[in-house]
């Protein structure tokens, strides 16, 4: 019988994965129920899932997870509460009953005040469903642009709000909903790619300073870390030390370390260095992991095994990419076992 990562990592941090519904029936449920204790709903809990028309929240796949994870002793990180993808279009038009209704909101506040007014009915639907049921929530998602000197992603929340203040009000608002059901410890998390990119990451860290210093509530950084071989570990590190100093939970919300499909005439054996390399890499992440386990609250890989890869149905479909500790089949790589050394 192989080693849990659970176990392994027992001491340092929780190891989570995302997951649907799917991944809680056997056998995916026994290789999630032995290895992780967390999980992140990888497509439930976003705008659209949750309200997919304004004021009809729909909880029933998001909730099957959640009470998976209490059945199971394991804890559920939330993702996500504002997201300028996976929302669903009403959220950016004038409402039903206005002159307007349909059409895109403008800048003026009256707009402003009707996304404020969304917000908190949305992050108050969830805390009144879930109260602290989820320990931590991403409250934003990638609000920063990858254009460093742009700082912030020009999304529809950015050009409504003609700038970032959206994002402290989105961290207000959620906490002002949490608080009033008497869920005062819940988490609220800023997340994003990129985070080991120093110019992304000081850009992040900028906005996050600026927010505490102006008493913002925002509680932690999720570091999403899709990552290739290519990535440098050092620049992993260097970001988590640097938001170490300022006091902020950190966790890792979204870990795949891409390595390239197979490619065309590729000899197998090419192919099978490459996941042996994946190996190594992996050991080397969760050694450094290891070693800053005091500023982690968890590590989460984005998807069970290979076989449910985001990456492999991106635009730019990777069929092949296999960028997980488990395989198509469930079996351990050399990644699962890096991890383990
Ligand atoms: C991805 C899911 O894995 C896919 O199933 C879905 O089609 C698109 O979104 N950053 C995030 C995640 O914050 O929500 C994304 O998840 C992956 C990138």
């Amino acid at each position: 019988d192989i080693p849990s990562l659970q176990d392994v990592l027992a001491d340092d941090f929780r190891i989570g994965a995302a997951i649907d519904a799917r991944d809680i029936a056997d056998p995916s449920a026994q290789l999630l129920g032995k290895h992780f204790n967390q999980i992140t709903a990888e497509n439930h809990m976003k705008p659209d899932a949750i309200q997919p028309t304004e004021g009809d929240f729909t909880f029933d796949a998001a909730d099957e997870l959640v009470d998976y994870a209490e059945a199971n002793g394991m804890e559920t990180y939330g993702h996500t509460i504002l997201w300028h993808s996976q929302v669903p279009d009403w959220w950016f038009q004038y409402p039903e009953g206005h002159a307007e209704a349909g059409e895109p909101l403008g800048s003026s506040d009256e707009d402003r005040q009707i996304m404020l007014d969304r917000l908190e009915a949305h992050a108050g639907a969830l805390a009144e469903h879930y109260g602290d049921r989820i320990w931590a929530w991403d409250v934003v998602n990638e609000v920063i642009s990858d254009n460093n000197a742009e700082i912030h992603r020009h999304s529809r929340w950015y050009e409504i709000f003609e700038g970032p203040e959206y994002v402290s009000h989105a961290f207000r608002i959620a906490r002002e909903q949490f608080d009033a059901v008497g869920a005062t410890d819940v988490k609220l998390f800023i997340n994003d790619y990129g985070t080991e990119n120093p110019g992304k990451r000081d850009n992040l860290y900028n906005l996050v300073a600026d927010m505490i210093a102006d008493g913002v509530p925002v509680d932690g950084v999720g570091h999403q870390t899709h990552i290739s071989l290519n990535t440098s570990i050092d620049h992993v590190e260097q970001s988590i030390e640097k938001f170490a100093g300022l006091g902020v939970l950190q966790s890792v919300t979204e870990l795949d370390v891409a390595i390239g499909a197979p490619g065309e005439g590729e000899e197998f054996p090419q192919y099978e260095a490459r996941l042996i390399e994946q190996g190594h890499y992996y050991r080397d992440l969760f050694a450094m992991y290891r070693e800053h386990a005091d500023q982690l609250e968890s590590v989460t890989v984005w998807g069970l095994h290979d076989g449910r890869s985001w990456l492999r149905s991106l635009t730019e479909p990777r069929p092949l990419e296999s960028p997980l500790p488990f395989s198509d089949q469930l079996r351990s790589k050399w990644a699962y076992w890096g991890i383990v050394d």
